[in-house]
């Protein structure tokens, strides 16, 4: 690969995505490009570059864009964000909304699912206190690829091992040869969607909590900033944000305040936040109830499949 070819992939990545390759990061382009070029018939790297140069190249194009996402994710991972969920986020929400008894959750960089069915699980384990409330996850990613698994569910022995406690394991999949399918019924308290957060997300609505967590350290600083001022409107004044271990908005954005000692937890700033009056998403998906509760039990929305 020339110098300009490697320029030209690492333009194209930036605007498609938000990736911000360093130039001492050819090594990657070539170990993650090489079999997308091969896949293509083509021989090289240089081959690739010129192939998408042509017109009619999206397929193309999008599978080079997916292949340098770093799609890395596991069951709780970090932890705290979860306990943050359960201890902090989630009965300030239910005090705060006991009227219209609604909750809408946003994993901003889903991946290939296992931080929103960890929300799910969490949900789950709280359910006696959820009675009547009807309760959305939204996850999202630019990656057609993760998306499909996510939306299967079907996770490897080493993807269940990590991160996930053995009595989840035990209650909420189902092993079927040497993989573990996850239950129905949390699959249907998910629905995911694909989404650029370099591109508009206001038909979202409003989340009340938003994970987005690991994705941001990808990108430069005026792309950071960007999302998570496009991300503070769509939140309510009393919502939460939560990021990523090594991802802060200090430095970026006066929108959202860290949370004195809750890592990795921030709220609005007051003057920041969102009207919180456009609720639920713009394509109509937020009207039915889940089938997977008695009346008497929390109500989750399904994914139209
Ligand atoms: C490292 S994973 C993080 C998964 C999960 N949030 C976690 O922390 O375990 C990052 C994800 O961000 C997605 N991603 C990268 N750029 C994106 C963009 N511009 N818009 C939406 N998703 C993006 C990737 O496809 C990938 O699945």
């Amino acid at each position: 690969m020339t110098p300009n070819e490697y320029d030209h992939l690492r333009g194209y990545l930036k605007q498609q995505s938000g990736l911000v390759l360093t130039a001492e990061k050819q090594y990657l382009i070539e170990s993650r490009l090489l079999p997308v070029a091969r896949k293509a018939g083509l021989a090289s790297i240089s081959a690739l570059v010129a192939k998408m140069k042509e017109p009619g190249q999206s397929v193309l194009c999008d599978a080079v864009v997916e292949a340098m996402t770093t799609n890395e994710s596991f069951f709780f991972r970090d932890k705290t964000p979860f306990e943050h969920f359960v201890d902090t986020m989630l009965p300030s929400m239910l005090q705060a909304r006991s009227r219209e008894r609604r909750l809408r959750i946003w994993c901003a960089a889903a991946s290939t699912g296992q931080e929103p069915y960890s929300l799910a699980m969490c949900l789950k384990e709280q359910e006696a206190k959820l009675a009547g409330w009807r309760i959305e996850i939204v996850g999202t990613d630019l990656s057609n690829e993760v998306l499909e698994k996510a939306k299967a569910g079907v996770y490897s022995q080493f993807e269940v091992q990590r991160g996930l406690p053995i009595n989840h394991l035990l209650k909420y999949f189902t092993q079927n040869g040497d993989t573990w399918q996850i239950s129905s019924t949390l699959r249907s308290m998910v629905q995911y969607r694909k989404l650029n957060l370099l591109e508009a997300f206001s038909s979202l609505g409003q989340f009340d909590i938003v994970f987005c967590r690991n994705v941001l350290i990808y990108f430069d600083n005026p792309t950071k900033i960007d999302i998570l001022g496009r991300i503070s409107k769509q939140m309510p004044a009393d919502g939460f944000l939560v990021l990523g271990a090594a991802e802060t908005v200090v430095g970026l954005t006066d929108a959202f305040k860290p949370m004195t000692e809750k890592r990795g937890l921030y709220q609005l700033n007051g003057a920041a936040a969102g009207s919180g009056a456009v609720r639920g998403l713009a394509t109509g998906t937020t009207g039915a109830p889940a089938s997977a509760f008695s009346s008497a039990a929390p109500r989750f929305s399904v994914v139209p499949r």
